[in-house]
C-alpha cells in the first residue's frame, strides 16, 4: 500500500502549536520549561493521547509516545523538540515532532501495524537558550549527563532546572538513561541555505558539526565617560567587542566549515555615559572537523587572554556546552537518500550546522536525519519558513523511512 500523510492535518497542527507563545510576527517564544513550553507540551500530549498512544514522561521531562508493533521489542523512534529560542519560528523542532505524530496517525487511520513498535518523542530543552547546554533532554536520555546534575543547572533568569520541571508538571517517573530504540530518525528544517540554493527538496544528513559554547566575563572599572582619559580606562565593553572581532578573524583564518559567533553580550551598568565595568558575553564555535574546532578554541582562548591583559581587565570563563562532531549511521543516511529518490525528490547529502537531538540519540542507536529546505536559509527568527510542499515531502519520506526500519532488517 502506498501510504501518504495528511498534509492539511500536519500543517494545521503546526499552525496551532505556533500560536502558543506567539510573538505576534509569525514567530514563537517557548523557552524551555517556561509557561509557554508547558502549554505547548500539554497540547502535544493531548494530541498523543487522543491517538491512543502510550505517553510516558521521564525524569528530565522528555515525552515519549509509543504505538505497539506486531512483535515486542524496542521501537523505531522519531521526534525532535518543541522548545524554541526567544526569537524562534514555528518549524524548528516542532516539525519533527508533529510529522512523527502525523506518521503514527496515518498508520492508525489505515490500520497498519508494522512489525516493530514506533515512538515519537519530544526532548526537553533542545535549544539551550534558557538552560545550557543545548540538547539537554536527549543528552540525559542518552546517559551523557546525570539527571541530578541536570536538575542543578541554572537558567539565564536564575531558575533551577529541577524546580522548573516540577513547576510545569513535567518531572516524570521514567528513569534516565532511557530505553534504547531500534533506530532514531529526525525530520528537521535545514535552517541554512544549501538545499534551497540547489533546488533540492530533501537533505540526507551525514552528521552534526562539533559545538563549543563558553561564557566569558570581563571585569574592569566603570567610570565617567567624559572625564576618564582613554589611557586610564579598564573598559570591559571594549574587551567584549574585541572578542567579537577576534572570533570573526579566527573563523576567517581557519576557513572551511569554521563558524564563530558572539551572540549574547550584557554590559554593566549599560549606560550611555559610563565606561562599562563588567561584560558578560558568549562565544559559540562550531566545526565539522573535531581537530579544527580544538584549534579554534585554542586560538580564541589565547586572544581572550591577550585582550584581557591589554585592557587590564579580569577574565573568567565558563564552558556552557562542548560536543564533538557526530557522524550518522551510513545505512540510515543511505535509506533516507534512497527513499527520497523513490519519491522523485532531488536529494543532497549534507552535514548539519545546527545541533539536534539526533546527535545524542546517535550515542544509543543507529540514527539519522531528514532535512527540508528553509526559505532564505533563515532560522531562529520569526521569518523562518518552509513551504507546505516541502513539509509534505519531508513527512512522507519520514513515513517511508520509519516503515522500512520498522518492517525490515536494514540494520542487521
Ligand atoms: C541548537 O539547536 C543550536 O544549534 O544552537
Ligand atoms: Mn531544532
Ligand atoms: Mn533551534
Amino acid at each position: 500500500m502506498n501510504l501518504r500523510i495528511d498534509a492539511a492535518r500536519l500543517l494545521s497542527r503546526l499552525e496551532e502549536l505556533g500560536r502558543i507563545g506567539s510573538t505576534g510576527d509569525g514567530g514563537c517564544a517557548r523557552l524551555a520549561l517556561s509557561d509557554e513550553d508547558r502549554e505547548g507540551r500539554d497540547l502535544v500530549v493531548t494530541w498523543m493521547r487522543d491517538l491512543g498512544l502510550d505517553v510516558q514522561v521521564d525524569a528530565i521531562g522528555n515525552v515519549v509516545a509509543r504505538r505497539e508493533g506486531r512483535e515486542p521489542g524496542p521501537p523505531v523512534m522519531c521526534g525532535s523538540h518543541i522548545d524554541t529560542v526567544a526569537t524562534g519560528g514555528r518549524y524548528d523542532g516542532n516539525l519533527g515532532v508533529l510529522a512523527g505524530l502525523e506518521v503514527l496517525e496515518t498508520l492508525a487511520t489505515h490500520d497498519v501495524v508494522p512489525r516493530r513498535a514506533m515512538a515519537v518523542a519530544f526532548f526537553t530543552d533542545e535549544e539551550g537558550a534558557r538552560f545550557a547546554p543545548d540538547m539537554l533532554g536527549s543528552l540525559v536520555y542518552a546517559g551523557g549527563m546525570a539527571v541530578e546534575e541536570a536538575y542543578d543547572l541554572v537558567s539565564i533568569d536564575g531558575a533551577r532546572l529541577g524546580d522548573e520541571l516540577a513547576r510545569i508538571g513535567y518531572l516524570g517517573g521514567l528513569p534516565c538513561p532511557g530505553l534504547v530504540p531500534h533506530a532514531y530518525v529526525e525530520l528537521h528544517i535545514e535552517q541554512g541555505p544549501v538545499l534551497e540554493r540547489h533546488d533540492e527538496v530533501i537533505g540526507a544528513v551525514t552528521g552534526v558539526q562539533g559545538i563549543s559554547w563558553q561564557e566569558v566575563r570581563f571585569g574592569g572599572q566603570f567610570n565617567h565617560a567624559g572625564t576618564t582619559p582613554m589611557a586610564y580606562r579598564r573598559d570591559a565593553g571594549l574587551a567584549a567587542a574585541s572578542v567579537a572581532v577576534a572570533a570573526r578573524s579566527i573563523a576567517r583564518e581557519l576557513g572551511g566549515h569554521q563558524v564563530a559567533t558572539v551572540g549574547k553580550l550584557d554590559l554593566h551598568p549599560d549606560l550611555v555615559n559610563v565606561v562599562a565595568g563588567q561584560a558578560i558575553l558568549t562565544v559559540d564555535l562550531r566545526n565539522t572537523e573535531g581537530d579544527v574546532l580544538v584549534e579554534a578554541e585554542r586560538r580564541m582562548s589565547r586572544e581572550i587572554d591577550r585582550i584581557a591583559s591589554e585592557e587590564q581587565v579580569t577574565v573568567e570563563r565558563r564552558q556552557l556546552a562542548r560536543f564533538d562532531p557526530v557522524r550518522f549511521d551510513d545505512r540510515i543516511v543511505g535509506l533516507v537518500e534512497k527513499t527520497a529518490h523513490a519519491h522523485g525528490h532531488p536529494v543532497r547529502r549534507l552535514p548539519s550546522g545546527a545541533g539536534h537531538d539526533a546527535q545524542m540519540l546517535a550515542r544509543l542507536c543507529p540514527s539519522g536525519m531528514i532535512f527540508v529546505p528553509s526559505a532564505g536559509g533563515i532560522s531562529h527568527n520569526p521569518a523562518e519558513h518552509t513551504s507546505p510542499e516541502h513539509i509534505e515531502a519531508g513527512a512522507n519520506v519520514l513515513l517511508d523511512v520509519l516503515l522500512t526500519l520498522a518492517e525490515e532488517d536494514v540494520l542487521t
